[in-house]
């Protein structure tokens, strides 16, 4: 989710320490009282990317890279590693122990035996920060209100049709509940402007040429940096998963929560805000011809489905050379704010020539989750359905 959420919760009360120390919730984790076993792994940090730039402190390096590096400690038994992207908000510790203190994906990968590196993106967690030049799209984390209904407890609003399925978050997903505070209080600022797509790009290839060919999974956000490596060094990654990814063509519904129904006018390049090497070539966004396809409907009264702006039929929708170059799987959950919308980045892909395998979770035999499923309490049943095509797709 984008930080236009922002506008909205303007008023948001910030969630203090001392509100978690409420123990009328009824949480099953905490009532389990689980307590957390990682994957045993080694750990190594170090980063990508970076420019030094004289200020008036000095030379200072900024725009550096926070890399986690985690290797089974029974040595990896995987060909190729795995980089795993957070989405808005978080950094890379979402992949770590969950806010109920279950297992996260880095731990179920690490028992598969791949080896893994998780990204904290540029000006997010360890990563460098921005520089004054660039201060101008900075968020500065979201309102529990909004985290409320569009992640953790959209069955209590109900700001869309699909939002009643929702049965997967551990706990009630309300602020209070140690579980969301335990979730909210990983929450930080995040930059989405031109300058994030250049650094990240360059970052992204940085890191695959210094560990070699890798998969990439994506959530939300961190997704447009999936593509954005796929767009500059194909060659070097693998396959891509995009969880939820965030990149709805030519604008973005992330407030459809809130009853707005029309695209915001966002990423002129189609799925980014930065050029993207298209075939035949463009020298400026304004030469993507776009349409309205589909039409957006309602479920009970409620947002169930948005019409998309993809590329028009005639002339030939142009291509993502390079981005089709990597096999791609695209997942969405049953209940998230995101099966409204999501369509439109797959369809977006294909019409350009990205082999996506578009997988609807209940399809697979997976329901109730929300937008945070690799933190749920069936977090590990998508990460297996996940290692399923990643070993058909790369032996
Ligand atoms: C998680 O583990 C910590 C440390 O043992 C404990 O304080 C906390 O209550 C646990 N949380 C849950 C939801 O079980
Ligand atoms: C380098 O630092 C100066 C002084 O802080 C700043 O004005 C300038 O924008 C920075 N350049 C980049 C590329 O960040
Ligand atoms: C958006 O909602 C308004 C009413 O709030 C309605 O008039 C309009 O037709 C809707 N637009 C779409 C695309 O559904
Ligand atoms: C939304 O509409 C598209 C066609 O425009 C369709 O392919 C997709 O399955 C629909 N999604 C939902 C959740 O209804």
């Amino acid at each position: 989710m984008i930080k236009k959420f922002l506008l909205i919760a303007a008023f948001a009360l910030r969630l203090g320490t001392g509100i978690a120390t409420s123990s009328a919730s009824s949480d099953e984790g905490a009532a389990a009282g689980r307590t957390h076993h990682d994957a045993a792994y080694t750990r190594r940090v170090f980063y990508v990317g970076g420019d030094y730039n004289k200020t008036a402190l000095g030379t200072v390096l900024q725009n550096q890279i926070y890399v986690e590096q985690l290797t089974p400690a029974a040595g990896k038994t995987q060909a190729h590693p795995i980089v795993m992207l957070h989405g808005g908000d978080l950094s890379g510790i979402v992949w770590l122990n969950k806010p109920d203190n279950g297992t996260g994906w880095a731990s179920f990968f690490l028992n598969q035996g791949y080896e893994l590196f998780l990204v904290d993106e540029w000006s997010v967690g360890r990563s460098g920060p921005e520089s004054t030049a660039y201060k101008s799209t900075v968020g500065s984390g979201i309102g529990y209100e909004i985290a409320e209904v569009v992640f953790t407890a959209p069955q209590l609003y109900n700001k869309y049709y699909q939002a009643r399925f929702h049965t997967q978050w551990p706990g009630k997903g309300t602020f209070g509940d140690p579980i969301f505070d335990d979730y909210f209080s990983k929450f930080g600022p995040v930059t989405l402007n031109a300058q994030a797509e250049t650094i990240m790009r360059a970052a992204m290839c940085d890191l695959l040429r210094r560990i070699g060919p890798a998969m990439i999974i994506a959530h939300s956000i961190g997704d447009q940096y999936a593509l954005l490596a796929s767009d500059e060094c194909p060659d070097l990654v693998l396959a891509h998963v995009a969880v939820e990814g965030d990149q709805t063509p030519f604008g973005s519904y992330d407030n459809a929560a809130n009853g707005a129904n029309t695209s915001v006018p966002y990423r002129p390049y189609g799925i980014a805000n930065t050029p993207l090497d298209y075939s035949p070539p463009i020298s400026d966004a304004s030469q993507l011809v776009k349409t309205t396809v589909g039409q957006t409907t309602y479920t009970d009264g409620l947002i169930s489905n948005f019409s998309c702006i993809l590329q028009a039929e005639s002339p030939a929708p142009r291509k993502l050379t390079n981005i089709a170059k990597v096999p791609q799987l695209f997942i969405v959950s049953q209940a998230s704010i995101h099966i409204t919308y999501d369509h439109c980045q797959v369809s977006y892909l294909r019409q350009a020539g990205v082999h996506v395998t578009f997988t609807y979770l209940p399809d697979v035999g997976i329901n109730g989750n929300g937008h945070f499923m690799m933190l749920e309490k069936n977090s590990d049943d998508i990460a297996a359905y996940i290692n399923g095509w990643i070993r058909k797709i790369v032996s």
